[in-house]
């Protein structure tokens, strides 16, 4: 089901997207971001109700640094594993700039996403602001991924 939702205003945002937003701009100093000057923060909702944070953390050699998305997934799993996800916001600020920057999230972060919705067998909601600084509501990773590579293309037919 690809139903997203594209909010005209920001404040049309649910509760725990808006706490989500908040922890997320608290967490935006931690990035590492030299070489883009992008910061990006990731807040993820836990099923618990505790919310993880993770930042974008750059390299010298470019391919080394690691996005948001990641940082936080990655910190859910090892830190709180077999904890559910309800739901993944990300935000960016470009430089010094005071408006938020559209942020919708790369192609490995979706399918990394994805696994982590599999392995829970539960979908959660992505929340991102979209070129247009809306902020778009998806209801899930897979939604974000027509067409996806996933365990279940790894699997024998019997
Ligand atoms: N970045 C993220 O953290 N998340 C994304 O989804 C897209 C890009 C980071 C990677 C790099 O540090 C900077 O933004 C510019 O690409």
């Amino acid at each position: 089901m690809n139903d997203f939702t594209i909010l005209e205003n920001p404040n049309d945002l649910d509760e725990e997207s808006r706490w989500l937003m908040e922890k997320a701009k608290e967490s935006l100093p931690s990035a590492y971001a030299p070489y883009s000057n992008f910061r990006v923060a990731t807040a993820v909702l836990l099923e618990d109700g505790s919310i993880i944070t993770g930042t974008n953390q750059e390299n010298a050699a470019y391919p080394s640094g690691m996005c948001a998305e990641r940082v936080a997934l990655f910190t859910v799993a090892s830190q709180h594993p077999g904890k559910k996800i309800k739901k993944l916001l990300v935000l960016a600020r470009l430089g010094d700039q005071l408006e938020l920057s559209p942020a919708t999230s790369c192609g490995p972060c979706r399918q990394v996403m994805l696994e982590f919705e599999q392995r829970q067998r539960q979908p959660f909601q992505v929340v991102m602001q979209n070129q247009q600084h809306r902020w778009v509501k998806a209801p899930s990773a897979e939604s974000l991924l027509p067409f996806c590579f996933s365990n279940e293309s790894l699997q024998v037919r019997k």
